[in-house]
């Protein structure tokens, strides 16, 4: 008897021990680069995510990774997690599951997943989630996008279709005499001034018509209008589509414009401040980094203005070892946005980590400092 009450008082310090440790292991500050532990202590699991605010909580979307080289294929899905401070994350399991392999589905165990976000339409009360698909086997040639629906933010999402954006549909900017021209990619030499010329008026744009326009690297923005827009590495990643979404978000309505035609642009990221546009990208170099670009427009569909490197100070050039994914907005603070972006690592792939900056507006222009170790409180200096 004596025994079992001492062993009860064991547990029940055991456990008093354990919620003490929980709440002094509760992440009060961000740390780039870092593991970042969710609330049960795993290195969170969801790259090149991007964050949905809904109903009071942040729901993070991104890539569920597995170990090596390989794990940067789609063994599992797409991971979700919650929060209401953005700093603490509580895992709430796979939300989009692959199929099983063999099975021929578009999304079959081992495809590629990538880039996915979720948005909620409020007419139909639908989660929509779009990502980058490489089919099973194709390594990046399938370059499509692809979406799933789910009745509730946390999933489960059930796929719907993968396809090409915008097929026999010309974007809004584009010359009339663009559309007739029939110079084809054999009649040029590769990265040569001429070749780029020509694919800035619409060699691929033109070569992909028919099938639907190429779409890998992604994002989805909603405007304050409700409107969602669908931006995408298109055009052999040489220029990024912005795409309208039809009114439920399940498809493109078809109007559609090209950003930077020709500039090479990856891993596009938006946010809105007072009326203005901004998006943040990278340059292509794989899952290496190189140096952010930033653009800022009066509309979304253009034109956009180049503002250069958004990154500045030691480590500015490799965007400090990072690729941008997502700017969230932080809730009930006025002016304050997360820069939220990758570091890649391909050798082992659920290794990769975390960069979250603070964005900070500079003469019109957003800018990217380092920060070892940063919280909100940044936002009110
Ligand atoms: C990057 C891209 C990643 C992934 C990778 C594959 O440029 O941003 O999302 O596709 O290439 O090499």
């Amino acid at each position: 008897m004596k025994s079992l009450f001492g062993l009860l008082v064991i547990f029940a310090c055991a456990y008093t021990n354990a919620q003490a440790q929980s709440l002094s292991d509760k992440h009060r500050a961000f740390q780039p680069g870092e593991i970042w532990t969710d609330t049960e202590g795993v290195h969170i699991n969801a790259h090149g995510g991007g964050i949905l605010f809904h109903g009071g909580t942040y729901y993070w979307f991104g890539e569920h990774k597995t170990d090596g080289r390989t794990g940067n294929r789609a063994m599992v899905g797409v991971s979700c997690y919650s929060s209401n401070d953005l700093l603490n994350w509580k895992r709430e399991g796979v939300a989009l599951a692959v199929h099983e392999e063999g099975s021929g589905s578009d999304i079959e165990k081992g495809s590629v997943i990538e880039r996915p976000k979720v948005i909620y339409n409020e007419k139909t009360g639908k989660f929509v989630m779009w990502f980058h698909l490489e089919l099973k086997d194709q390594g990046y040639n399938a370059a499509k996008t692809a979406l799933a629906t789910s009745d509730h933010p946390t999933g489960p999402y059930e796929f719907q279709k993968s396809l090409r954006p915008n097929p026999e549909t010309w974007p809004i900017n584009f010359k009339k005499s663009w559309k007739k021209k029939t110079i084809t990619e054999k009649e040029l030499e590769g990265w040569s001034d001429e070749w780029k010329k020509e694919v800035a008026e619409g060699l691929f744009i033109r070569r992909d018509f028919q099938t639907g326009q190429m779409a890998r690297d992604m994002t989805l923005y909603v405007d304050d209008d409700g409107k969602a827009y669908h931006i995408y590495s298109a055009e052999e990643n040489l220029t990024l589509h912005i795409a309208e979404l039809t009114e439920d978000y399940l498809g493109f309505s078809g109007k559609w414009a090209v950003i930077e035609p020709a500039g090479h642009n990856e891993a596009p990221a938006v946010f809105k401040k007072d009326g203005k546009y901004y998006l943040i990208t990278s340059g292509c170099t794989g899952w290496e980094p190189n140096a952010a670009r930033s653009f800022v427009a009066d509309d979304l569909m253009g034109p956009w203005t180049s503002l250069g490197n958004p990154a500045v100070g030691e480590g500015a050039d490799l965007t400090f070892d990072s690729q941008s994914t997502f700017i969230v907005p932080v809730q009930g603070k006025k002016d304050a946005f997360i820069f939220m972006a990758d570091r890649w690592r391909p050798e082992n792939a659920i290794d990769g980590r975390y960069v979250w900056l603070p964005i900070q507006m500079k003469d019109g222009r957003p800018v990217l400092e380092w920060q070892d170790k940063w919280d909100f409180s940044y936002f009110d200096k």
